[in-house]
């Protein structure tokens, strides 16, 4: 008899040539897991929050504080956390100086991932190279958002008194009314009145939700039995990314140690890891649910959400019916923003921009 091949051996062959999709696959479905916050990292950004509560204290123990003595009037600290292009600047330059009289009502800050630094188009403008703040690396489904918003707060409270309100924006955002009509509409005046300081009586605006199918999958994202005694079951909430916090909760936010202890540790279940949707709903759900409005200014649209994304809007779907639509909410006020659009939506928006957009 001829000896035939080993009848192994077309196995064997298979294998082999197998061997680099099976490597691919694996690789790509498991990623390697975001690096945590190193040490050095978390001191820095604790010298930064111990700076904004000195700060904070100082100016409200002196009565001359620069607020009182310049007579400046309340400001919105617009705070731009992203990732990736701020691909939205021309429509946002609008925003700010469609009206020059509002020059002195808001300031700008970005905190851009130092890997991907945005390039400025306009370097006089609004996101001129000294807005950005110190940035760290941002890494979805890790504390590194917390951390990132955290920043941008806490520069915002050191760099001007006169920031009264804190609004965290995407690079994905667009608005969807004027700046005065914002303006307006957080401070509680209309067009011919001027926006006083009874900063304890506003309220921020973070959606804060207790009934969620996925919550008890999030909660133990970090294992069971981990939160705990800090963060019970009962007090963990999910809500909106981007908010608009008064000062008051600005600075209870950056002056926050406790949750943080937990907040910060890695995930064990990525897929249910999204700490900056719990984490400042949670803690100030604990600590003042009533100066809270429960819900968010900024619109986003979870129908068939695919991994964790909302629907992303292009340029298909663009016409001034989405936006009035868009603006439509079941609260006391308006949508003022919305995500997430495609960076192509950029020129489609800028022509809508004066006749819908901006025309409340
Ligand atoms: C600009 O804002 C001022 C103050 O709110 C307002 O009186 C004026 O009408 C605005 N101008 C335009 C062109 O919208
Ligand atoms: C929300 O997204 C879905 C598709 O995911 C779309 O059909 C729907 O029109 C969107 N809703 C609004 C208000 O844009």
């Amino acid at each position: 008899m001829i000896s035939s091949p080993s009848p192994w051996l077309p196995t064997l062959i298979l294998l082999l040539l197998s061997l680099p999709i099976i490597i691919f696959f694996t690789s790509h479905i498991l990623p390697p897991p975001p690096p945590p916050i190193s040490l050095p990292d978390e001191l820095a950004d604790l010298a930064l929050f111990r700076r904004a509560a000195a700060v904070e204290s100082h100016s409200t123990r002196k009565p001359k504080s620069r607020l009182g003595s310049t007579n400046s009037k309340p400001k919105i600290a617009f705070m731009f956390l992203t990732n990736t292009d701020l691909q939205f600047a021309p429509l946002w330059e609008k925003f700010f100086n469609g009206n020059k009289s509002n020059r002195n009502l808001y300031n700008v800050y970005v905190h851009a991932d130092p890997t991907v630094r945005p390039e400025i188009k306009s370097p006089g403008g609004v996101f001129s190279q000294d807005r950005f703040i110190p940035a760290k690396e941002t890494h979805r489904g890790t504390a590194t958002l917390i951390a990132a918003a955290r920043r941008l707060i806490a520069t915002a409270i050191i760099d001007d008194p006169a920031n009264q309100f804190f609004t965290l924006i995407s690079q994905h955002c667009i608005p969807l009314h004027s700046f005065q009509f914002l303006y307006n509409t957080l401070f509680e005046i209309n067009s011919h009145q001027v926006a006083e300081l009874k900063h304890l009586k506003y309220k921020s605006f973070i959606e804060i939700i207790s009934q969620d199918p996925n919550l008890w999958d999030r909660y133990t994202a970090r294992g069971d039995g981990v939160m705990v005694p800090e963060v019970k079951f009962e007090s963990f909430r999910v809500g909106s990314q981007f908010f608009t916090l008064t000062r008051q909760h600005a600075l209870m936010v950056v002056n926050e140690r406790r949750l943080w202890k937990k907040f910060k540790l890695p995930c064990l279940k990525p897929q249910s890891c999204y700490p900056e949707e719990h984490y400042f709903p949670t803690f100030l759900s604990i600590e003042d649910r009533k100066g809270c409005a429960g819900y968010t200014l900024t619109r986003v649209n979870w129908t068939d959400s695919v991994n964790g994304h909302p629907h992303t809007y292009y340029p298909s779907e663009l016409s001034p019916e989405l936006i009035y639509n868009l603006r439509r909410s079941n609260f006391v006020q308006p949508y003022m923003f919305a995500r997430k659009f495609s960076p192509d939506c950029l020129n489609p928006l800028m022509d809508m921009a004066d006749g819908v957009i901006f025309r409340d």
